[in-house]
């Protein structure tokens, strides 16, 4: 996301992107069925998805706030809240709990400062908990931003971390 979008998270919905809405919309075979991937296209440009935007949203596919929202909560990759530069999905389900989630957890912690569901001091990493990511047999795993990463330990982790500015 550029500086220039960051500036304008609050700014109402462009002409583009409402368009971009409206043709999911169209193509969807009732208008709400459109409302997932109309969060990730305002998530894409805006980072998370702000009450006004929801709600910019929500008219746009004939739903209330409400009934879009609790969509929003289901789907638990729309992010209702800003969100560091890179999200960090550490997997808490039974493999990855079994095989060291809890240390990959604590280094994750210490080494950003953060405790699960909160963001960096400096808004590079927000870190929150997830359910399977369907990559047990490299337990303990996690995704940053669209990467998978698997068979994470303190070292693995911080190599990882490396690579996101
Ligand atoms: S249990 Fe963690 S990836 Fe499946």
């Amino acid at each position: 996301m550029s500086t220039a979008e960051q500036d304008r998270k609050d700014a109402p919905l462009d002409a583009a992107l409402r368009q971009e809405i409206a043709a999911l919309a169209q193509h969807a075979e009732y208008k709400r069925a459109a409302g997932t991937d109309a969060l990730k296209l305002v998530q894409k440009r805006f980072g998370f998805v702000s009450d006004q935007h929801l709600a910019e949203v929500a008219a746009l596919l004939e739903m209330t706030p409400a009934e879009l929202d609790s969509v929003a909560t289901f789907y638990n990759l729309i992010f209702r809240r800003p969100v560091g530069r890179h999200v960090i999905l550490l997997c808490d389900s039974v493999a990855c709990w079994v095989m060291g989630e809890a240390a990959a957890r604590n280094h994750l912690c210490a080494r950003l400062g953060v405790n699960l569901g909160e963001t960096t001091q400096d808004g590079r990493f927000t870190l929150l908990p997830i359910v399977c990511l369907g990559h047990c047999d490299h337990a303990p795993a996690m995704m940053v931003d669209e990467d998978q990463h698997g068979d994470l330990d303190a070292a693995r982790l911080d190599a990882i971390l490396e690579g996101y500015r």
